[in-house]
């Protein structure tokens, strides 16, 4: 019913029904994304494709990034739009309660924010150093308060900051050595050979 300018125009995504109607140059009849009205295209919001087998709710072959992708469109509709209700399908039983689908995709989505958190605060705790390379010189890698666009009232010192106890792959980070973090990660760090314990400058030696 809600695909034209008189009874109005309805998208829904994830079950949740938004009023697009001051948006009919983008969603009114004849215009680039009229298909998502008066139905759940959840998946096209990600895969771009507007045409019959596209514009479907489910959205099982999305990717954990993809998932989040598609919550950034929720919630640009939140803020945009007018939210309408919950559509009784996948997503919302008849009585407008979320059903396991919806369930599994908060999972995803609750799973995805605290890795989020995790990675910034890792960031925070461990920022990048900076890094210069000159011909005569080699690569020296330094720490200061603002290193990495981390600003911070320490300055730390650098060391080679691995992804797993045993991967292969590092980047420099400003650790500072009286943080808890650094005692809990320490399996994961690692010393520039050569380089003084205290110095906030290293030059690096190890082939990269
Ligand atoms: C997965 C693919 C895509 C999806 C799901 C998508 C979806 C949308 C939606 C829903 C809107 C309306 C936003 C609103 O309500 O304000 C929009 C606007 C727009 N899209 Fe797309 N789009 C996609 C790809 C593209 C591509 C590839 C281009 C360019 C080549 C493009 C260009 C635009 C432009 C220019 C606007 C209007 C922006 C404005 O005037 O504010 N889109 N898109």
């Amino acid at each position: 019913k809600y695909t034209n300018l008189d009874d109005g125009l309805y998208i829904s995504i994830l079950g949740q029904v938004f009023d697009v109607t001051k948006g009919a140059k983008f969603y009114g009849p004849g215009a680039t994304y009229h298909a998502f009205t008066g139905c759940d295209a959840s998946l096209a919001f990600i895969t771009g494709e507007f045409h019959s087998k596209g514009l479907t709710d489910d959205i099982s072959s999305l990717s954990f990034e993809q998932i989040k992708m598609l919550d950034s469109w929720v919630q640009f509709y939140n803020k945009n739009y007018i939210y309408k209700g919950k559509l009784n399908g996948r997503y919302y039983n008849e009585h407008g309660l979320p059903t396991e689908e919806f369930h599994n995709v908060q999972r995803i989505l609750r799973q995805a924010k605290e890795e989020q958190f995790q990675d910034e605060h890792k960031k925070k705790m461990f920022p990048p150093c900076n890094i210069e390379w000159k011909p005569d010189s080699g690569t020296v890698v330094w720490c200061t308060k603002k290193s990495g666009g981390i600003e911070r009232d320490w300055i730390g010192v650098p060391r080679m900051l691995f992804a797993s106890p045993n991967s292969k792959e590092y980047r420099c980070a400003c650790v500072n050595l009286d943080s808890r973090e650094y005692h809990d990660m320490k399996g994961m760090i690692r010393e520039y050979l050569q380089c003084p314990k205290t110095s906030v400058k290293c030059a690096v030696t190890e082939i990269l």
